[in-house]
């Protein structure tokens, strides 16, 4: 199975998606075939990728990530089982095929409350069709509900953004207990790779005083290329575009730095 990295908070709007995205798009040009699952209901990755329009067409005609996860709603068209390799949508970007979400996957763990094993659906379901891709990337919602959960029990490694404020900063520690007690239940090994200072705003104080207490307990873990907050990065989302065909050169340059160094930290450089 392929290395497979999870970006992760209970915080909204710190910036997984676009880490996600763009770290994608960066294995992608460096020639690594890489799937991005975008396990989110919000489907925010998804439409950062392609189209709400293409999205419509391929939901209705083909499935998404709530066929293969299970909902009682999405069979295909016939009524059948989705097909999960037709689910997946190719080339989003150079070498990097999508699997898309769904606003259904919001009641997910209704749906799925009554079944045995849901944490792990989303990889049984992917099965071998994950062998074809060099590395996984899993962008996730702002909780750790059953859609975060399939995409922990899939992980190999997740990382942590986060925007250096001081309510994006606090719930840091709770996410990291409780993502050891879910791999504990589990009996998963999942490595933690590093947290990483994402949207970074203008030289403050408060800032600066949140960064640094974040390298104080967390030391090394905390990535030091940062990504900070700029236009090109919200313009590439909204034109299906990864910040590397923006023209923002220090917007590019910070995504490579930190794409880098997620790479060496799984292992892959
Ligand atoms: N470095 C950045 N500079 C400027 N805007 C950014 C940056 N990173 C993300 N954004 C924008 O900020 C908003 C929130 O970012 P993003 O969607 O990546 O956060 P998220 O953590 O995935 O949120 P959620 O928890 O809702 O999924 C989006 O509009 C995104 O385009
Ligand atoms: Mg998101």
């Amino acid at each position: 199975m392929p290395p497979t990295v999870s970006f992760v908070n209970l915080k909204g709007g710190v910036g997984k998606t676009a880490v996600s995205v763009n770290f994608a798009a960066f294995c992608g040009l460096q020639e690594l075939k890489t799937l991005l699952i975008d396990t989110d209901p919000q489907t925010n990755a998804t439409f950062s990728c392609i189209t709400v329009e293409k999205w419509k067409d391929h939901s209705t005609k083909k499935g998404t990530i709530a066929n293969i996860m299970g909902m009682r709603r999405h069979t295909s068209p016939e009524g059948g089982e989705a097909n999960v390799s037709e689910i997946i949508i190719r080339n989003v970007f150079r070498n990097v095929d999508l699997v898309p979400s769904h606003l259904d996957l919001f009641t997910i763990d209704l749906d799925l409350a009554a079944t045995t094993a849901r944490e792990t659906k989303l990889k049984r379901s992917l099965g071998d069709i994950l062998t074809q891709y060099k590395i996984v990337v899993c962008d996730c919602p702002p909780n750790l509900t059953i859609p975060t959960q399939n995409a922990l029990a899939m992980s190999t490694h997740f990382a942590v953004p986060v925007s250096p404020d001081f309510l994006s900063a606090i719930g840091i520690g709770i996410l990291l207990s409780r993502v050891k007690d879910f791999c504990k239940d589990l009996q998963h090994d999942l490595q933690h790779i590093g947290i990483i200072l994402s949207r970074v705003g203008r030289p403050a104080r408060h800032r600066s005083e949140i960064s640094d207490d974040l390298r104080a307990r967390f030391g090394e873990l905390v990535i030091t290329p940062e990504i900070k907050e700029r236009a090109a990065v919200s313009e590439a989302a909204s034109q299906n575009r990864s910040i590397y065909e923006m023209g923002d050169r220090e917007a590019k340059k910070e995504f490579e730095d930190c794409s880098i160094e997620i790479l060496k930290r799984m292992g892959e450089l």
